[in-house]
């Protein structure tokens, strides 16, 4: 077993182990309250539930279901998820736990941090995706029609609970998107190399990716500077989700970002061809098409639109190598000839 603190706005531990065994002493403490809301989606729940319900003895366990998927974090299951928690008499003692991918975290996080304005919420990650990132920093959020993720709030968990386990139950399309996040680390910051992306262990990258993202929300929990260097790849990724109609993963769409971005990094930035062709590479290896299926105008219309563009500028992330990543003020209309 691994424990990572982070101190942000609340202080909290991730623990990451091979198994539920240490939920009982790491985690079972903190719920003060009788009563915990399992939120879930319906492949998790038939995978997971029936173990994490029986570690919460003594509590009275409410479960809520969502169907699996990006197009399920929307406004309508939101109001359901609190109407129901509402309907079954959860209080502000109670307990929010998020079992699941990205998807249920972000929504179930976003339920704790605006149910009777803030209830306590203990993230359960299932995905590599939601291991290494999205269950950690404090961002919850649902999708718009507009546009993902625009509504939304800054909220720390009170812990996290990794157990790598449930890995073994992940289809191979999720373990790429997982592995996606991981090279983004790579990419903007040196402790792990490029030769920790070819004998993977998981647990080790878990915990190195972990202590990455730990370490710059630390400095920068508000994303006003330093925490943009974790949208490697996720600009033009998110447009990417977009025009795909979310037929793709988002992993998967941050992938192909970061091949944009290693190519507009060697013409507005510092990055070396023989760099770029290494990354490029890399980036291969995890199986995604590298095929252009949208025009310039048409991924840079969806970015201009994007809740980080300023007007006809946008804060974009460059590597000049592994481990090296810069934040860039660049005109949207100067990356058109990069594409
Ligand atoms: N809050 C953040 O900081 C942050 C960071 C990155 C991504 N995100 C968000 O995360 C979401 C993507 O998360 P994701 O990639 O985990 O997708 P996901 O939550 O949709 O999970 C992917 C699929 O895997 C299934 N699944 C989950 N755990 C499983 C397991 N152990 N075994 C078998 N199947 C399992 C799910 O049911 C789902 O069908 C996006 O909405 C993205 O915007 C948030």
């Amino acid at each position: 077993m691994k424990i990572i603190n982070v101190k942000a706005s609340k202080n909290y531990q991730i623990t990451v182990d091979s198994g539920f065994e240490s939920f009982k002493t790491q985690i079972l403490p903190l719920i003060k309250g009788d009563k915990v809301a399992v939120i879930t989606d319906d492949t998790v729940d038939s995978l997971y539930f029936n173990a994490v319900e029986s570690l919460l003895s003594g509590k009275t366990v409410y479960k809520f279901v969502l169907p699996h998927g990006e197009e399920n974090k929307n406004a309508e299951n939101y109001i359901k998820l609190v109407n129901d928690l509402a309907k079954a008499g959860l209080s502000r003692k109670s307990t929010v736990i998020g079992l699941g991918g990205g998807v249920v975290g972000d929504m179930s996080a976003f339920v704790a941090s605006t149910y009777m304005r803030g209830v306590s919420y203990i993230a359960i990650p299932t995905t590599l995706l939601s291991m290494v990132d999205s269950s950690v920093g404090g961002k919850t959020g649902i999708d718009l029609d507009a546009g993902k993720n625009l509504l939304g709030t800054f909220f720390q968990p009170d812990a996290v609970y990794v157990n790598t386990d449930c890995l073994k139950t992940l289809p191979k399309r999720e373990i790429t998107s997982g592995l996606g996040e991981i090279m983004k680390y790579a990419f903007i910051d040196g402790r792990i190399a490029p030769s920790d992306l070819v004998n993977v262990c998981y647990e080790d990258l878990i915990v190195k990716s972990l202590q990455i993202k730990r370490d710059i929300v630390e400095r920068d929990e508000r994303e006003s500077g330093e925490r943009m260097l974790l949208n490697f790849g996720h600009t033009i990724g998110h447009a990417l989700e977009k025009l795909y109609d979310y037929k793709l993963s988002h992993g998967e769409c941050v992938l192909k970002g970061m091949a944009y971005a290693l190519e507009i990094s060697t013409k507005l930035g510092n990055l070396s061809k023989q760099d770029k062709n290494l990354g490029l590479k890399f980036i291969e290896s995890s199986g995604v098409s590298f095929d252009k299926d949208f025009t310039a105008e048409q991924i840079l219309s969806v970015v201009k639109s994007d809740k980080k563009a300023d007007g006809d500028t946008v804060n974009f992330v460059l590597t000049s190598g592994f481990g090296k990543g810069v934040i860039k003020k660049i005109k949207i209309d100067s990356l058109a000839e990069c594409l």
